[in-house]
C-alpha cells in the first residue's frame, strides 16, 4: 500500500514528486506529503490530509527549485488520516517516508525516551531510530539506516534523506516494494514503476533485505550486512497510454471496456483452437511432472481468490482424480494445512505484491511445494518468488476495484488446467469444447459490452438507492455472483452478499424484504431449472429480481431482465460477470461516489 517516491537529479523535484505521486495515488489517499532540500540542505515539507489535489493546493504556495525530494501518499495503518500523520516524518535532520508496518514499534518508542514524537504512526518511530544512530555521529546516513533496520520487525519500503547531505536517497526494503529509476544525471524512487513511465525505462528492482544509496549520477545496492549486491537494470515494460484513462471518465470503465483486448493478450502464443490444444510456457513444468499432479491449492485474497474458485470449478470438469482446494491467503498460512504429494500451488495475484499472498506462497515453499504464479504485474515479488508462472498481461489495473485482471486470472488458470488434461491423456474431444470456448471469449465479451451497457444503465438508475443486495447463482454462476457482490459492495457500499442458490432455504431467504434486491444468475445448462426452481423461492416471497441469462426465451415475472446472446455456454458466467462489473459501476455513478478509489481502500495491499 501507499505509494513512495524520490528524486535526484538536474531538475525540479518537486514536479517529479507529484506527478508520480498521482500515478500512485490509487495506492493509498489518505493523505499525502512531500519534502524537499535545496543545495545548502534547507528543507521545504508540505503535507495535506485527503487526496493529492490538496497537497497539489498547498504546493502552490511553497513552490521551490530543490533538486532532490522525497514524496508519499498514505494508506493509514497507525493513526488516523491526518496532516501530523502524514508522511514524510521529520526526525532531527533527517525526513523519511515509509510503506508497511513496523510491528515492534511500541518496544523501540520506549527506548527513544527523548525524542518528542509528534504523530501516532509507527513510521515516525523508525524515522526516530534511524536518527538516534545518526546523532551518535554514525555517517554517512546509509549506516545510520541499516543500524535502525537491524532493529525492525515488520514490513518496510523506505527513503530517507538528511539535511546535512542534500545530494543523496537511502532507500530500503522488506516485504514493501521498491524500484529505483535509473536516468540521464538524475535517478528516481518509486514504490510502483507506473510513475517512472514517461521519466525513465530502466529500472532496478529492489530485492528485500537490501538497501541503495543513490545520486543524480550513481545507485549503490548492498545487503543489510554490507555485501554489494550487483542489481540487474530491468526494462520498464509500461507505456503511458496504459496508465491514462483514454478519453473514458474513470479507469473502472476504462479497464471493464478493455477486456476483449487484454484477455486477447492473455491467450496469445497459449491458446491453438484449430489443433485443439493448449500451450503454457512460464510455469515449467515437464509433462511427466503435470501428469503427476493430483492435487492443486490456489491462493488469493479478494477478486485472485474469487478467480481461483471460479478456476477450480472448471477444472474439475475435464482433469480426472484431482481435489482442488481453493482458499484465502491470509487464513491459509497460519493453518496447518497438510498439502499433499504431488501438489502444486497456484498463487493468483494481480498486483504480485499482495502480503498475505507473498506470505502463504512462502509458507507453502517451506513445504517444498512446487509453486506457480498467475500474477500480471511483471517484475513484482509474487513473480520473482514463484517457481515458475504465468502472466495474464493484462496492463497496469488502475482503478482499486479488480475487473480485467479477474477475467484473464480464471482463463489463465483454465489453460493451466488444460494442460495438466493434456499431459494425463484427457481425450481431446472433451477438452476441445472448453478451448474453443476461449478462443472466441474476447469476441464475444466485446459483444456483451456492447449489448448490456445501455440495459444496465437503464435499471441502476432503479437500484442505486437500496441498501441491501443478495447476488445467487449456482455451480459456475457462484463464484461468479460472490466476485459480482464484491465488487457491488467495494464501490458502491451496497452491503451485497452471494449465496448459493440451493442455501437460500437454508437461511438467507429470511433476509428478502423491501430493503433488499436480488441479482440471480441464470446460465444455460444442466442446472438451469434448479436455478429458476430456486428463484421462483425469492420471486413468491416478493423479492425484487434482477435476473442475469442467456436464455432468450426467459420469461418469469422479475422486475428486471439483463439478457446477452452468445453462443457461448461453458463460460457464459464470465460473461455474466461482465455484466456485474457494468451494473456495480453505472450505480456507483448513479450514487455519485468515487467510482476508483473507494472509500478505505487501496489498490495493492502490502501489509497484513
Ligand atoms: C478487488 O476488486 C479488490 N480490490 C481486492 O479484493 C483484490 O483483488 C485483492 O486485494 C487482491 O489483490 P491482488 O490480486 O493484487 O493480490
Ligand atoms: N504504517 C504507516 C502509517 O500508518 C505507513 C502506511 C502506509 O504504507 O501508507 O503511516
Amino acid at each position: 500500500m501507499c505509494g513512495i517516491v524520490g528524486y535526484v537529479g538536474g531538475k525540479n523535484a518537486q514536479d517529479f514528486l507529484i506527478s508520480g505521486l498521482k500515478r500512485l495515488e490509487y495506492r493509498g489517499y489518505d493523505s499525502a506529503g512531500i519534502v524537499t532540500l535545496n543545495a545548502e540542505g534547507k528543507a521545504t515539507l508540505v503535507r495535506a490530509k485527503g487526496k493529492i489535489s490538496n497537497l497539489e493546493e498547498k504546493l502552490a504556495q511553497n513552490k521551490t527549485s530543490d533538486k532532490i525530494g522525497i514524496g508519499h501518499t498514505r494508506w493509514a495503518t497507525h493513526g488516523e488520516p491526518s496532516e501530523t500523520n502524514a508522511h514524510p516524518h521529520k526526525a532531527g535532520p533527517l525526513y523519511l517516508v515509509h510503506n508497511g508496518i513496523i510491528e515492534n514499534y511500541k518496544e523501540l518508542k520506549a527506548e527513544l525516551k527523548d525524542f518528542e514524537f509528534k504523530s501516532e504512526t509507527d513510521s515516525e518511530v523508525l524515522a526516530a531510530l534511524i536518527e538516534s544512530f545518526y546523532r551518535d555521529g554514525n555517517y554517512p546516513l546509509v549506516n545510520a539506516v541499516v543500524q535502525a533496520l537491524k532493529l525492525v520487525k515488520g514490513t518496510y519500503g523506505i527513503a530517507v534523506i538528511s539535511e546535512l547531505q542534500p545530494e543523496e536517497i537511502v532507500v530500503a526494503r522488506s516485504g514493501s516494494p521498491l524500484v529505483i529509476g535509473v536516468g540521464h544525471d538524475e535517478t528516481l524512487i518509486a514504490s510502483d514503476a507506473s510513475a517512472l513511465v514517461g521519466h525513465t525505462k530502466r529500472a532496478i528492482y529492489l530485492n528485500d533485505g537490501e538497501v541503495a544509496v543513490v545520486t543524480a549520477k550513481s545507485i549503490e545496492v548492498k545487503t543489510l550486512n554490507a555485501e554489494p549486491v550487483s542489481a540487474k537494470v530491468e526494462e520498464i515494460e509500461t507505456n503511458l497510454a496504459a496508465i491514462q484513462k483514454g478519453g473514458y471518465e474513470h479507469f473502472l470503465l476504462k479497464e471493464i471496456m478493455e477486456q476483449p483486448n487484454t484477455l486477447t493478450e492473455t491467450l496469445r502464443g497459449r491458446v491453438n483452437a484449430e489443433q485443439g490444444t493448449v500451450h503454457l510456457g512460464g510455469p515449467g513444468l515437464t509433462e511427466a511432472e503435470l501428469r503427476k499432479i493430483q492435487h492443486l491449492v490456489i491462493v488469493g485474497c479478494g477478486t485472485a481468490y474469487h478467480a481461483g474458485l471460479l478456476a477450480s470449478y472448471y477444472i474439475e470438469q475435464f482433469v480426472p482424480e484431482i481435489t482442488i482446494e481453493t482458499v484465502i491467503a491470509s487464513e491459509y498460512r497460519y493453518r496447518n494445512a497438510y498439502i499433499p504429494d504431488n501438489s502444486v500451488a497456484l498463487i493468483v495475484s494481480q498486483s504480485g505484491e499482495t502480503a498475505d499472498t507473498l506470505a502463504c506462497l512462502r509458507e507453502i515453499k517451506k513445504q517444498g511445494v512446487r509453486t506457480v504464479g498467475i500474477v500480471n504485474a511483471i517484475g513484482s515479488t509474487i513473480s520473482r518468488e514463484v517457481d515458475g508462472g504465468t502472466y495474464v498481461h493484462v496492463g497496469p489495473e488502475i482503478s482499486v476495484a479488480s475487473t480485467k485482471a479477474f477475467t484473464s486470472q480464471v482463463i489463465a488458470m483454465v489453460i493451466f488446467g488444460l494442460t495438466i488434461a493434456q499431459a494425463k491423456g484427457v481425450r481431446s474431444t472433451m477438452l476441445r469444447p472448453y478451448i474453443s470456448e476461449i478462443a472466441k471469449l474476447p469476441e464475444e465479451i466485446a459483444k456483451v459490452l456492447s449489448e448490456a451497457e445501455e440495459q444496465v444503465k437503464a435499471i441502476t438508475k432503479k437500484y442505486h438507492e437500496l441498501e441491501h443486495a443478495i447476488y445467487l447463482g449456482r455451480d459456475t454462476a457462484y463464484p461468479t455472483a460472490m466476485e459480482g457482490a464484491l465488487k457491488l459492495k467495494e464501490i458502491s457500499y451496497i452491503d451485497a452478499n452471494a449465496y448459493a442458490f440451493g442455501e437460500l432455504k437454508h437461511g438467507p431467504l429470511a433476509l428478502v424484504d423491501d430493503k433488499y434486491f436480488e441479482i440471480a444468475l441464470l446460465p444455460v445448462g444442466e442446472l438451469y431449472d434448479k436455478a429458476v426452481s430456486n428463484l421462483q423461492e425469492v420471486l413468491a416471497r416478493g423479492g425484487k429480481v434482477i435476473a442475469v441469462t442467456n436464455n432468450d426465451k426467459f420469461d418469469l415475472p422479475v422486475e428486471n431482465v439483463v439478457k446477452i446472446t452468445t453462443e457461448l455456454e461453458i463460460f457464459a458466467p464470465i460473461l455474466m460477470n461482465i455484466v456485474l462489473q457494468l451494473f456495480a459501476y453505472y450505480i456507483t455513478v448513479a450514487k455519485g461516489l468515487n467510482v476508483d478509489q473507494p472509500r478505505n481502500l487501496a489498490k495493492s495491499v502490502t501489509v497484513e
